[in-house]
């Protein structure tokens, strides 16, 4: 029998697309034994924004999160998103941060990490891949999609094999514009299983409608895992529906492992979850809806936003399309890099500058630091003149942006002293400085009530 299997995302990548990663914990945990029963591939549940929102938002200490979902959740495989090199933020941190990162996520109870890097650079995915397999988990290697003139099935089954070689244990098409077509899936599917010897995980978004065809042909084409969220925190800038995949692949002989029932349960428990957040404008019915502007300008839809608030905040949406002409341009200049974060955020604010202030007038710190190549890698050559306008005589660096840097962890830990408990709190401060001290404040004040409760307990008691 054909088999396919599915990884929920209800917990990290629906509710970040949806409603701006804000769901507590107190919010799923009733649902976390159902999850559990479903029958996942596995659950993800950490990573991305969701360890900022906690600190953030939610004043809740991630690391205590995953501790208590892996405590409920003791059946199912439970995973992350990491951004290589760059951990769970915008920038390069030196290899012991990124170690002991990788380490203690697993410890905590991390099964599968999920490893992408923005520009396809796999020398920022070595070291966290290679620490995963130490620690004894599942290395994703993940290859961000997107589509240029140097980005080819050819392009991706090098960079597969590349990742094979670094011994990941499956390999992610990490589609996060959902701008794949279901003809790119089925090919890309087909060629990484006949190049590779590895699993194949699609993940991709039904912000422009084509999912459930993605997700269809990728199946026809042996695609191993699909990522998809619970129906109704499913659709629009969300995976595509958990259930109606399960209802159409089990139809067509596929073998899913996934319990009808369970899922229907898991699904009643969120419909007041939306409900409350439409209900409170978290969630807003434009992120719901169906969006095809993305495939033809070739751009994420958030990015599309991004340009639509940074234009109108300065009163000249009358140049959006010109701006919208500027953005491949760009990207042609700086070598095509995937319009992920944090490359789209870079390209799409040169693109509205080249158009207001003149072509390359004004260049951004971060723009000016991918030049030099503290990004890693561009995946074609950046445009000479560039080069020379805004870096002069200086070079850019050859090798490894994280070789350049010094150990962190240990300077960290000392510098916060006993205001970190453990080494958790010295990479949640490492990783959100300003956010995880502020929460490490709160939380000692917590303390402290609920010490003088506990006296005022006894007393009343004795
Ligand atoms: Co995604």
């Amino acid at each position: 029998m054909k088999k396919i299997k599915f990884t929920e995302t209800v917990l990290r990548d629906a509710q970040q697309s949806l409603i701006a990663t804000r769901m507590s914990f107190d919010d799923f945990e009733p649902v976390l034994a159902e999850l559990d029963k479903a029958g996942y591939y596995s659950l993800e549940c950490w990573g991305g924004a969701t360890f900022d929102s906690c600190l953030r938002y939610l004043n809740e200490d991630p690391w205590e999160r995953l501790r208590k979902i892996r405590k409920a959740c003791p059946n199912t495989k439970l995973q992350m998103l990491l951004r290589g090199q760059n951990l769970l933020g915008y920038k390069h941190y030196p290899d012991d941060v990124v170690r002991k990162f990788v380490a203690k996520s697993v410890e905590n109870g991390i099964d599968i990490i999920r490893i992408f890097d923005a520009l396809n650079d796999v020398r920022n995915i070595e070291v966290a891949v290679d620490q995963t397999i130490k620690s004894g988990a599942h290395a994703s290697g993940t290859i961000c999609f997107t589509l240029s003139p140097v980005h080819n099935i050819e392009s991706y089954i090098k960079l597969a094999k590349d990742m094979e070689n670094m011994g990941v244990h499956s390999i992610c098409i990490k589609d996060m514009a959902g701008i794949m077509s279901p003809k790119e899936a089925y090919d890309l599917v087909k060629a990484l299983k006949e190049n590779t010897k590895l699993p194949i995980i699609l993940h991709t978004h039904s912000t422009t409608g084509l999912a459930a065809m993605t997700l269809q042909k990728a199946a026809e084409a042996g695609v191993d895992v699909i990522d998809t969220a619970i129906s109704c925190m499913s659709g629009g800038t969300s995976q595509f529906a958990t259930e109606t995949m399960n209802y159409v692949l089990t139809q067509q002989g596929y073998e899913t492992g996934l319990d009808t029932d369970v899922l229907k349960n898991i699904n009643d428990f969120f419909k007041p979850v939306r409900a409350k957040a439409l209900e409170s404008g978290l969630l807003n019915p434009v992120v719901l809806a169906t969006d095809t502007d993305a495939l033809g300008y070739q751009v994420p839809g958030g990015m599309l936003s991004n340009l639509v608030a940074q234009l109108t905040a300065q009163n000249k949406m009358d140049k959006f399309e010109e701006v919208l002409q500027e953005v491949p341009r760009v990207r042609a200049d700086m070598g095509y890099p995937p319009l992920v974060t944090p490359m789209s955020q870079m390209v799409g604010v040169q693109a509205t500058q080249n158009v207001l202030l003149g072509k390359y007038k004004n260049v951004s710190k971060d723009v000016r630091s991918y030049l030099k190549g503290e990004y890693g890698k561009a995946p074609a050559p950046v445009s000479p003149e560039l080069l020379k306008q805004v870096l002069g005589d200086e070079k850019p660096i050859e090798g490894r942006f994280a070789d350049t840097l010094a150990p962190a962890f240990e300077a960290a830990k000392a510098e916060l002293g006993s205001k970190a408990k453990s080494d958790e709190d010295v990479l949640s401060y490492i990783a959100f400085p300003m956010q995880a001290e502020a929460f490490f404040e709160k939380r000692d004040e917590l303390e402290r009530n609920t010490f003088k409760y506990t006296i005022r307990e006894v007393k009343e008691e004795d």
